[in-house]
């Protein structure tokens, strides 16, 4: 895919498609009144004749355009002038490429941006082009299996003053990375279970190591994590047929020296309850709970791509919960890698056992930050919704530097409190504590439970059981957040 960024007098650049902006009321920016006077009002008549009203995301294709240097013309509606802001464009570009993706151009050039959009400039602009060109160019196929080609268009092209026009360019440049890398969480989201195994993300982390000089990866089997004593995370592969795996993937972009980010994703590749069975319905949606996993397989993606200029490791332990005669029992106690012992009230309760002894892990590599990321409790969907993820802290800078980073790529958080009062919850009588606290707050309880294994890092917790996919029949499938977020929060380290 290539991404141009063109200047000039709107309307006078060759393309194949020029998509051109409408507001509401049928109102033209001064990009859309320049386009129509070169094209001897063939919009304003249009627009006169009720055939489009500026609607947000509506449509129309006009092929008839006469000598004006573009091909065709695609106008947009983008809604109110005052109004359109990053939300807005962000539909209208949606809108627009789902439409390109259906036809055979080659080439379209977006003016959407030109007359300015309130809360974003020529970076934010080009980047959202990018990430939403590669978001709707997706599709699934099984691994091994040809993909569907859904893009037909080979160049885009973004329409900005001369001045921004080096921000467009990085715009583009980020936005791609960030694009590739959610459409790989997403791949690794959407492959089922029977695929997507332990070992198959370790082919995926070594395949990813091979595609960059800068990345090590280095993997952990069973017996590695015996001798290292994560009894916590051994005992919720202890049902399974498939052997559980701690991958850990080192990227330098910065001087040695330089403290990482230390990123920390639930890889449970399917998650059954273990004993503590789950119901049949929806049940299927579990294949999902190595999504925290897969976003931080995506954030790495986007940093080799964006050639990142931090140092990041990834820690993926990763493992299935199923139940069977080797399975955990609800009662057994085990013996976390930090020395302190947890009671299994519930199995079903795994992400946090699996993450304790990688968080543990983590601190050998003296993190500037670290954070986890989880499809963690249902609780958190209830609380938040399918909108907003669940952001936990032990460090008011770092929570601040995440909420802020989610909010500038539109892919937000709401910290919730790990008050001392919810820890208690966590009480155990044959334990230093339980695996879970009771019915309240359960998305705190477990936040809590991850803050007695982070002591003296400066550590977040990102719960993504609401964001991390849609479920249902219509549009089912990973959505790729959060790496937005976290890549927006590396870019401005
Ligand atoms: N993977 C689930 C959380 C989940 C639920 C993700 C729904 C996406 C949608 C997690 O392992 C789990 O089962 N959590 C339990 C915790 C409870 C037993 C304390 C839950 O949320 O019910
Ligand atoms: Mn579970
Ligand atoms: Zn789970």
């Amino acid at each position: 895919m290539r991404f141009q960024v063109t200047t000039g007098k709107p309307g006078k650049q060759r393309c194949n498609v020029a998509v051109v902006p409408v507001f509401a009321e049928g109102k033209l920016g001064i990009t859309g009144k320049a386009i129509d006077a070169l094209t001897g009002k063939i919009l304003s008549k249009v627009i006169k004749g009720g055939d489009i009203s500026g609607k947000t995301g509506e449509l129309l294709l006009l092929t008839e355009v006469g000598e004006f240097p573009a091909t065709r013309i695609l106008l947009v509606g983008c809604g109110e002038k005052d109004a359109f802001d990053r939300n807005e464009y962000r539909k209208a570009v949606q809108s627009s490429c789902a439409t390109l993706n259906n036809k055979s151009y080659t080439d379209a050039l977006f003016y959407l941006a030109a007359d300015g959009i309130k809360n974003a400039g020529a970076y934010r602009a080009a980047r959202i082009l990018a990430e939403t060109w590669y978001l709707q160019s997706y599709s699934f196929a099984l691994p091994g299996k040809r993909k569907t080609a859904v893009a037909t268009v080979k160049t885009l092209a973004i329409h900005t003053d001369s001045e921004h026009s080096k921000a467009a360019k990085q715009g583009f440049h980020d936005g791609s990375g960030i694009g590739i890398g959610m459409n790989l969480a997403r791949d690794l989201g959407n492959t089922p279970a029977n695929y997507c195994t332990p070992t198959y993300l370790v082919k995926q982390a070594r395949a990813l190591a091979k595609s960059c000089k800068q990345l090590t990866t280095q993997v952990l089997n069973e017996a590695d994590m015996k001798k290292l004593g994560m009894g916590s995370l051994l005992s919720v592969t202890a049902g399974s047929a498939e052997p559980a795996k701690f991958i850990i993937m080192q990227y330098q972009g910065a001087a040695k020296t330089k403290n990482p980010v230390v990123l920390v994703g639930k890889g449970i590749t399917f998650d059954t309850g273990g004993i503590s069975l789950k119901p049949p319905p929806a049940m299927d949606e579990m294949k999902y709970d190595m999504c925290g996993a897969a976003s931080a397989f995506g954030a790495m993606r986007a940093a080799i791509e964006i050639g990142l200029k931090t140092n990041l490791v990834v820690l993926i332990p990763t493992c299935e919960n199923m139940p069977s005669g080797t399975a955990t029992k609800p009662g057994d106690v085990v013996t976390s890698m930090s020395g302190q012992t947890i009671e299994i009230l519930n199995t079903d309760a795994e992400g946090r056992l699996i993450l304790c002894d990688a968080l543990t892990y983590a601190k050998r590599f003296k993190p500037a930050a670290l954070i986890d990321i989880a499809t963690l409790t249902g609780a958190v969907v209830v609380a938040l919704g399918k909108h907003r993820m669940g952001m936990m802290a032990n460090s008011d800078k770092l929570a601040a530097a995440l909420f802020e980073a989610g909010n500038d790529a539109d892919d937000l958080a709401w910290r919730l409190p790990l008050d001392q009062a919810y820890n208690e919850l966590l009480k155990s009588n044959f334990a230093d504590m339980a695996n879970i606290g009771g019915r309240d707050a359960g998305t705190i309880t477990a936040g809590c439970f991850l803050g007695r294994y982070t002591e003296g890092v400066e550590w977040a917790h990102l719960d993504i059981a609401g964001v991390a996919y849609n479920g249902g029949t219509t549009s089912k499938g990973a959505t790729g957040r959060p790496v937005q977020l976290l890549v927006e929060y590396l870019l401005q380290q």
